[in-house]
């Protein structure tokens, strides 16, 4: 199993009108969610997407989708804006869930967690068996808050680089999920 957690500083955490962009930039959110779970005409049963949202009124929220049960998805903007919808007024949907969490907590509860940032070991000197069942922990347009770095570093995280250029929150995933199905073959 693959699990992909977001940290989302401004995320709303209440029902909202109007664009996920407007909404906390939950766009990116969606974005990190097409990425993560779907390929082409299926749902990557393997993988759990987490996102923490830190935006208001009512920070934390975590948000769980659950790839061997996820059901009635598409990968449009407008579905997902219905479902995050759905979701923060605390309706279910299948294979998504929330909690009222924090991330420390969450985390805190993991075995093999990986954080990206760009100044860690390269991905390509991590060979199949480190990186499988692993966790992969991802900032969003802001990045990561340096306290919880420190927090996760004293969990004894792995720091894990694709490189030096920055890429998009949702570029991270697909370059994982892609290195990743290239090493489990
Ligand atoms: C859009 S970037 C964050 C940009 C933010 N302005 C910053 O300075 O951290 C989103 C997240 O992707 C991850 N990331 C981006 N490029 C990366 C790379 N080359 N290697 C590892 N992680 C990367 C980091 O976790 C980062 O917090």
């Amino acid at each position: 199993m693959r699990r992909f957690i977001l940290y989302s500083r401004t995320g709303k955490t209440a029902p909202f009108n109007g664009s996920l962009l407007e909404a906390g930039r939950l766009d990116v959110i969606h974005q990190c969610i097409i990425s993560a779970m779907f390929l082409s005409h299926s749902i990557r049963r393997d993988v759990e997407f987490h996102v923490f949202l830190y935006g208001s009124p009512n920070p934390p929220l975590h948000i769980i989708i659950d790839g061997s049960s996820l059901y009635d998805v598409r990968t449009d903007e407008a579905t997902w804006n219905k479902i995050l919808n759905e979701i923060l007024s605390g309706h279910p949907h299948q294979g998504i869930f929330m909690r009222k969490e924090g991330i420390e907590n969450y985390v805190e509860t993991l075995k093999k967690i990986f954080v990206l940032n760009e100044k860690g070991k390269d991905i390509k000197e991590f060979e199949r068996k480190d990186l499988d069942d692993a966790s992969f922990i991802i900032g969003d347009q802001v990045g990561l808050p340096i306290k919880f770095e420190k927090f996760v570093r004293r969990l004894g995280a792995n720091e894990l680089s694709l490189g030096k250029k920055r890429y998009l929150a949702s570029s991270v995933i697909n370059i994982i999920n892609y290195s990743l199905d290239r090493l489990m073959v």
